[in-house]
């Protein structure tokens, strides 16, 4: 049952009138075996979860803003007790229409009888080729169909369209109920990286600590892991997506927690790394300090009319290859050690992406050909890193040495407001949380 329904009205009506007399066809996630009968656990498609809140699987949504009298129409699972005995709840179609305010609903079997009826006036379709084949073969056939008997008859869509355009820039930027939800993800996260910190003791492994974190997660509310945990200690901090999490943490390692909580589809992604011991050593303070520093300089930064891909992201690069001069690692002058790309070898993704529901969100980054500027109402991450791989070469002292520092930003009319704030950061604050935990022997935060 939905809580929420003028919110996901005032988004179908926001889609409705930007598609106008087109027809749009959303279909939910499909089922995926983990193993043999046995199911990953159910995600439902964001977008459709994003206009209706409905999270079953099997069911479609379609939109028909230019129709007499259905103009949003869910197709579900019919109500069977047997089913829901093993399964679970179904809306149905009755709890379709009074719980998620759609104007009909029908059972999902009927969607191929009912959708000519829906589609047959339309100019237009939109609908995403790009998620499940066993669906797109349905509309192939649909237009087919038309396509056969338009010799005898109009009707039926002539032009396709990918509704990311119009439904993924609605996306893009935050309702005062997206942001509740995202501050909500954040702090749930906050307080899982905290415990990590507070909680973790020498000679634990990776998972044993990735088990902190998410039992945070999951007694406070959230439903899983916005993306899989990544629990990197020493060396594996290096490796950008680590998820295996099997090592023990060696007594001088920093530890790399990349973790966020989904909390009704909203997602968080913060990372925070730390020592083991509890006292960062010097070369792993030389490293922090650049990563903070370069962060801290993008965060400042981040306001409207600010160009994310090209300002904010060079400034990471900048003091980051400067770091990188100054530590030795690599050569100067600082313009040709940008030019070159010479600290992609330590330094090779990108400052941040779009976060809301989808831990990388949709919505482009661009606009006609430019990258284009920050606006209030978007979200985005501020991650810079630094990752020193154990190869010939290199300063012994620095190999195996990661470190990224990962915030969580709403662009606001005045700057920006850091929905992530309070997870610690300062080697200060890092330092005093890892004590403040062994000395009061905190066990699990309960
Ligand atoms: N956790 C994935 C990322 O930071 O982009
Ligand atoms: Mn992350
Ligand atoms: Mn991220």
């Amino acid at each position: 049952m939905s809580d929420n329904r003028s919110e996901y009205a005032r988004r179908r009506a926001a889609f409705a009138a930007k598609i106008g007399d087109a027809v749009a066809i959303l279909p939910s996630a499909p089922e995926t075996i983990r193993t043999n009968d046995s199911h990953y656990l159910y995600r439902q498609d964001t977008d459709l979860h994003y206009l209706t809140g409905f999270d079953e699987p099997e069911s479609v949504l379609v939109l028909a803003p230019g129709h007499a009298t259905t103009k949003s129409v869910l197709f579900v699972r019919p109500r069977d007790p047997e089913r829901e005995t093993w399964d679970g709840r179904r809306a149905g179609v009755e709890g379709a229409v009074r719980d998620f305010g759609v104007d009909a609903a029908y059972p999902i079997g009927e969607l191929d009888a009912k959708l000519p009826e829906l589609l047959d006036s339309a100019p237009t379709l939109f609908y995403a080729f790009d998620r499940d084949d066993v669906f797109n073969r349905r509309i192939v056939s649909l237009l087919k169909g038309y396509r056969s008997s338009r010799r005898r008859a109009d009707g039926g869509p002539l032009t396709l369209v990918d509704p990311s355009t119009v439904l993924h820039e609605l996306r893009v930027f935050k309702s005062p109920a997206d942001i509740e939800g995202m501050r909500r993800a954040g702090g749930i996260s906050r307080e899982a990286h905290v415990a990590a910190m507070a909680c973790s003791r020498p000679g634990m492994h990776e998972y044993e600590i990735q088990a902190i974190v998410e039992y945070v997660f999951t007694s406070r509310g959230a439903q899983y892991p916005a993306y899989p945990s990544i629990v990197a200690s020493g060396p594996n901090a290096t490796i950008l997506h680590y998820v295996s999490n099997r090592r023990r943490v060696g007594d001088d390692d920093l530890v790399l927690i990349d973790a966020g909580a989904e909390v009704d589809l909203y997602c968080a992604d913060i990372t925070r790394t730390w020592p083991m011991s509890g006292k960062f050593t010097p070369e792993q303070r030389a490293v922090y300090d650049i990563v903070l520093a370069a962060q801290a300089r993008c965060i400042e930064l981040c306001k409207p009319g600010v160009a994310f891909n090209t300002v904010v992201n060079e400034a990471a690069t900048r003091v980051i290859a400067e770091g990188l001069i100054d530590l030795g690692l690599i050569k100067g002058p600082l313009d040709e050690a940008i030019a070159s790309g010479a600290y992609k070898r330590f330094y090779m993704h990108r400052i941040g992406h779009f976060l809301g529901m989808d831990t990388h969100d949709v919505g482009s980054m661009r606009e006609a050909r430019d990258w284009r500027l920050l606006q209030p109402g978007m979200v985005l991450t501020i991650e810079p890193g630094l990752y020193v791989p154990d190869e010939d070469g290199i300063d012994a002292r620095f190999r195996g040495i990661g470190v990224r520092i990962e915030d969580n930003l709403l662009i606001t009319p005045g700057g920006h407001d850091n929905l992530t704030d309070g997870t610690p950061k300062s080697i200060e604050d890092v330092e005093r949380t890892i004590a403040e935990g062994r000395e009061a022997r905190t066990p699990l935060p309960v």
